[in-house]
């Protein structure tokens, strides 16, 4: 794993180093990849299936297979499709079949719903402490198995044992972030204008919540939206992305084991061809009280769409389009470092990730210059299992397809290839670096979601604020400055909901993550995340 991108994510502490190669991981990759510096070593495309392993009870040492389940989980119960079908889930990196899922559709999803608003009955009524005990137990026996949930989110995700690792670390201090602030629903006594009266404000758990999860953080996104529902005292009916399902099923498991009853996580898995149906009944059951979405800002605007008809709470976190600004007083090295790691982490295909980075003109040329001096010492792209490997495939070849769009498009428009430019083999692009980019190319005014840098140059501050702004996107924005007051006035400046300032990652269950604007509605971890699942509720105390 690079080193200065290794550095960045554990300072974030959400990185756990992991440099072991597995017997699995040596089995199952027998069609190892190793691409670096725009050769293509060895692929191989094979069908490949995870080891067999049967699933040993808790405690006993496992294996990541062991996690697999190719059923999903309604009511506490390994169920299949009620019309039996099911869909294949894909390594993306080799090609290789991981394994197979249920492919539920409207019918399975109202069933869950219905024995969701059942489990509701009882888990509203559980008091914080106890909702908190489980939660904590969850997250330890994730913390026992993070080696092994590692590998399975490398296996049908892609991204590098590394950061699959950080990223179940991330998702972990969710369940113990939610275990803490579960005890900390607090209501309020508002002082009466009557005083005959008394004023209270309860917090109540919403209901049944439906969540729909993307296949970049198969893990984080999931718990960070269900551990603050379970929280709270909701229960919750989740689809996955069809990507990555194993993953989801994989937390059922140990939520189950510690002592999540039935009916209260239940994972409902389709095929692309059923997602639209899975989300629409899900939106518009009245049974459900609370959408909660990570994904593309169209889909998202479908969901709130259709989620209207019943006026349910909705949370949504849509795309970015994320400025990532280096004004002339910064520390190069410094701002060099936070571009490594906040532009191709999960091969650039995070929503948070820088998009569009604006270089003052005092230090254009030096910056260029350095990030891709720094590009050809730091990334390697490979298999998420190969050592050493940092940039993993994207997710599918509809993906690269759009990254290389982006790139040609740029070049037709003037923009020079400084580094990479090019799709290679199977799902994998070359780190690219671009530089005289202009606010008219795709990739500047689209979110690429790939490995691709492309360097805008602007003369003012006044400038760069308003082309980080100009977009419909406010989700995350960056800059790097050692002027206080630019400090100040920048950061106050951005239409962004997070802002790193002289941070290229900063993502913490402790802090709000949500975005203004297109990129969505409402904030999921920190104290207000739990907000999301409650209901007020004004109790007005009379004849007192
Ligand atoms: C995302 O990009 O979808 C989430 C990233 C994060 O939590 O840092």
């Amino acid at each position: 794993m690079n080193q200065t991108i290794c550095r960045h994510l554990l300072r974030s502490s959400f990185l756990v180093l992991h440099g072991e190669q597995s017997l699995m991981s040596r089995r199952l990759f027998n069609s190892v990849i190793h691409l670096h510096r725009h050769q293509i070593a060895v692929f191989t495309l094979r069908k490949t299936r995870m080891d067999r392993v049967p699933a040993s009870a808790a405690g006993v040492t496992r294996n990541a297979s062991s996690f697999i389940h190719e059923n999903a989980f309604v009511d506490g119960k390994w169920v299949s499709a009620a019309s039996s079908k099911t869909f294949q889930v894909v390594n993306p990196s080799t090609g290789g079949v991981v394994g197979s899922v249920p492919d539920m559709d409207a019918t399975d999803t109202e069933e869950a719903i219905k024995v969701a608003y059942k489990a509701f009955q009882s888990w509203k009524e559980t008091t914080a402490k106890e909702r908190s005990i489980i939660l904590r137990k969850w997250a330890e026996l994730c913390t026992q198995h993070k080696d092994e949930l590692a590998k399975l989110l490398t296996a049908e995700m892609g991204k590098p044992l590394a950061e699959a690792a950080g990223e179940v670390a991330y998702g972990t201090a969710f369940m113990e972030w939610f275990a803490e602030e579960a005890r900390r629903v607090y209501g309020d006594i508002i002082p009466s204008p009557v005083k005959s009266r008394r004023v209270l404000v309860l917090k109540q758990p919403l209901g049944v919540a439906g969540m729909i999860t993307p296949w970049n953080f198969p893990n984080a996104m999931i718990t960070r939206k269900a551990c603050a529902a379970i929280a709270a005292g909701c229960t919750v009916v989740l689809k996955p992305a069809e990507d990555t399902p194993f993953s989801a099923l994989a937390l059922c498991e140990l939520a189950s084991q510690a002592g999540l009853p039935p009916g209260v996580l239940n994972v409902v898995t389709s095929s692309r061809d059923h997602a639209a149906a899975v989300g629409k009944t899900l939106c518009k059951h009245p049974l459900v009280m609370k959408i909660s979405f990570t994904g593309s800002t169209n889909v998202g605007k479908i969901l709130l769409e259709q989620s209207a008809s019943t006026v349910k709470k909705v949370s949504l976190e849509l795309g970015g389009n994320a400025p990532f600004i280096v004004f002339n007083s910064a520390d190069i090295g410094a701002a060099v470092k936070g571009l490594m790691g906040c532009k191709f982490r999960c091969s650039g295909q995070t929503c948070v990730c820088a998009n569009r980075i604006l270089v003052q003109e005092g230090i254009y040329d030096k910056f260029v210059q350095a990030v891709a001096e720094t590009m050809d010492k730091e990334l390697k792209v490979g298999d998420g299992f190969a050592a050493g490997t940092t940039q993993g495939p994207l997710i599918n070849s509809k993906a690269v397809d759009k990254v290389q769009s982006h790139v040609d498009d740029a070049v037709s428009k003037g923009a020079t290839v400084v580094r990479g430019g090019k799709r290679l083999d199977g799902n994998f692009f070359l780190p690219t670096l671009l530089s005289q980019v202009t606010g008219e190319m795709r990739c500047a005014t689209e979110e690429t979601f790939g490995p691709v840098a492309p360097i805008l140059k602007f003369k003012t501050e006044e400038e760069a604020v308003a082309v980080a702004n100009v977009t419909s996107s406010g989700l995350a924005g960056y800059f790097y400055s050692q002027d206080i007051a630019q400090i100040w006035r920048v950061a106050e400046k951005l239409e962004t909901g997070l802002v790193g300032v002289n941070e290229g990652l900063v993502s913490v269950p402790e802090a709000p993550f949500g975005g203004w604007k297109e990129s969505g509605l409402g904030s999921e971890g920190s104290k207000y995340g739990i907000n999301e699942y409650l209901n007020l509720k004004y109790v007005c105390m009379g004849g007192v």
